[in-house]
């Protein structure tokens, strides 16, 4: 206990950059100040001082060294029996398929599984990766995670990924997305790239291949490194652009002539909503709580136009966009009111529209949002503007769920002009029930509460998708990039075959993939989609008390055995049956 208050002593006066120690050396030189807050640390960290000294000791996996696959049994192998409560379409029935014979997948449509480093990867030390803000959350942040986890070892799929790629094969999957450790390839974030690294992405990226599994790679999934949190406040502050794209140079440059999908940044609107970060645990900065967001939004933009412009320059044939996130997914008004439509309006400004509305329209935020940051926020040069427009090549979102949107008490305009109504700036109200008091759909486990089964809405929110942004961009295909359930309570079952038959799972992706073949047969263009996630893995603030999982993974056995749960056997099916051959 004494080690650990000394430890977060520690971290608390390098982050602030200021400790007693510094005092001597500037009476040395003699200067003379009157603002002591000013004074800064001579002190230079390397890798392991910023382990040792902000971090704490991490947890190491069974497996130490990369394991060769594990050849899948084909008794493992083996789908469920049909759903318990199939669907009957209507049109032309196919026995015991219940197959629509107006829909089907094109037989490029890419369907594949995703995870990111953090969650899935371990190995939080090993060779020379470097911290990030979560190492921080999870191993110093009391209360910050649910269940106390942090992600040392998670899935060590640092160690496991080739037994990983093999499993999803196995089942026929074509694609794999997962997410690069920008503090594994730079330790600080910038400096020197860390070979080791590099060729550990290598090998990922080339066992991809070998099994015939396209890699997709995500560029940030939300561990900003420590260091650049530290320095200069990580998305806080716009120096975190250069950073970005000379990181995005050289993984482009090494990973380039084998990877054809790129994902600058997952879901800007949640890691930026996640700003403030907890006090005392990182270097603290003083721009106002409730601006931080927008200040990171805005360095967000920046980063990914030049990401995607560096792209495309450096890989003429690539796909490259950034994931919207599913913060609120589709948005329904309550009632037929004029004041809950214009509540749904501001909902979509200020989620999808905050990022969507600049880079596949304007170049620029929405009128509402400028509104609210333009008193705070520089505007955009012309020059940037010109770049954020027209940087993505199709509309990419992880679209989870729906809600329901309405006006705030009092109404949107009272709301929009006093900054102190609980519901500004976005000035919209959500509930999952419909007014009826009926839920919109199965809830998900407790602690995933925004999550419900609402794929009935799917086909209306593709559609919006379209209308809104992907066709004034140009008629750009649309892509699922993230799509999931999280079955309830299924962290506290023990019995391995309760665990592997999720039904609300199982009827989601199902539901889904019919909302999916729906749209596509109305028109919409949706060229792929991804499922989360390709098994259960730490789930940040909710550690592993949540699981999105369609493989199980018992961590409880230090050697992390995985399982395929009824769902993948489900999603698989939707491909089995409407893609065609
Ligand atoms: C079959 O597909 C068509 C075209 O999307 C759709 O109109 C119809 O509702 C579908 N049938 C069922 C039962 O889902
Ligand atoms: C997590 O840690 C806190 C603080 O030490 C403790 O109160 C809580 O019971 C722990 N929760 C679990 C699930 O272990
Ligand atoms: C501390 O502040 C000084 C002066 O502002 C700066 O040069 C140095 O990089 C900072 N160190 C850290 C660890 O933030
Ligand atoms: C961090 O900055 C805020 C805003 O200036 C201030 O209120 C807070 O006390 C500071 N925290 C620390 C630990 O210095
Ligand atoms: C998980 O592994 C532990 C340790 O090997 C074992 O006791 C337990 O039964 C396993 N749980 C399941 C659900 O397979």
């Amino acid at each position: 206990m004494a080690r650990i208050t000394l430890f977060a002593f520690a971290a608390v006066a390098a982050a602030q950059n200021l400790t007693q120690s510094i005092a001597p050396s500037a009476t040395i030189d003699g200067t003379p100040t009157q603002n002591p807050a000013l004074l800064a640390s001579p002190f230079v960290m390397n890798v392991q001082d910023m382990w040792n000294m902000l971090v704490g000791p991490v947890t190491e996996a069974y497996y130490t060294t990369t394991i060769s696959a594990t050849p899948v049994p084909s008794s493992s192998l083996v789908p469920p029996p049909p759903i318990y409560y199939p669907r009957f379409p209507n049109g032309q029935q196919v026995p015991m398929e219940s197959k629509n014979e107006s829909w089907s997948f094109p037989r490029d449509f890419w369907w594949g599984v995703a995870g990111a480093a953090y969650q899935v990867e371990g190995a939080a030390k090993a060779d020379g990766r470097g911290p990030s803000v979560w190492d921080v959350l999870t191993h110093r942040v009391t209360g910050f995670v649910t269940d106390n986890s942090t992600a040392d070892v998670t899935n060590n799929n640092y160690y496991m990924y080739k037994d990983d790629i093999a499993r999803i094969a196995a089942l026929g999957v074509r694609t794999y997305s997962f997410s690069l450790s920008w503090s594994r390839i730079f330790p600080f974030g910038r400096g020197a790239v860390n070979e080791v690294a590099i060729a550990h992405y290598n090998d990922i990226i080339d066992t991809c291949i070998q099994y015939n599994v396209t890699p997709m790679v995500t560029l940030y999934h939300w561990d900003t490194p420590l260091a650049l949190q530290d320095t200069y406040g990580g998305w806080l502050s716009e120096n975190i652009v250069n950073d970005f794209v000379e990181y995005v140079r050289v993984v482009y440059g090494r990973f380039g002539d084998r990877v054809k999908y790129w994902f600058t940044l997952n879901e800007p609107i949640v890691f930026c909503t996640q700003y403030p970060l907890p006090a005392n645990y990182f270097k603290n900065f003083t721009i106002p709580n409730e601006q931080q967001s927008f200040h990171c939004g805005q360095s967000v933009l920046l980063a990914h136009s030049k990401a995607y412009r560096l792209g495309k320059s450096m890989m003429p044939n690539s796909v490259i966009a950034y994931k919207n996130a599913q913060n609120g997914g589709y948005k329904i008004p309550l009632t037929d009111s004029e004041e809950d439509a214009r509540a749904v309006q501001r909902a979509w400004d200020f989620n999808e529209g905050w990022f969507s509305d600049p880079v596949y329209l304007t170049g620029d935020y929405n009128s509402a949002v400028k509104t609210y940051v333009s008193t705070f926020l520089r505007p955009f040069t012309e020059s940037e503007k010109q770049a954020i427009k027209g940087s993505g090549d199709l509309y990419a979102h992880d679209a989870y769920t729906s809600q329901f949107y309405y006006a705030p008490e009092g109404g949107v305009d009272a709301c929009v002009n006093d900054p102190s109504h609980p519901s500004y700036p976005v000035c919209a109200d959500t509930q999952y029930t419909y007014k009826n008091g009926w839920l919109i759909g199965p809830a998900a486990d407790p602690l995933a509460p925004w999550l419900h089964k609402a794929t009935d809405w799917v086909p209306q929110f593709l559609r919006y998708m379209k209308d809104t942004w992907a066709d004034p961009a140009g008629n750009l295909p649309i892509a699922v990039t993230e799509f999931g359930f999280a079955e309830p309570y299924e962290a506290q079952k023990t019995l391995l075959e309760d665990i592997l038959y999720d039904p609300i799972r199982m009827s989601y992706y199902r539901d889904y993939m019919e909302a999916i073949l729906m749209a596509m047969s109305e028109g919409v263009n949706v060229v792929g989609c991804l499922a989360w996630s390709l098994y259960d893995n730490f789930e940040w603030a909710s550690g592993f008390a949540v699981r999105f999982g369609m493989q199980y993974v018992n961590f409880t056995d230090p050697q992390l055995p995985r399982y395929y749960k009824a769902s993948f056997f489900e999603y698989k099916r939707a491909f089995d049956v409407y893609q065609e051959k």
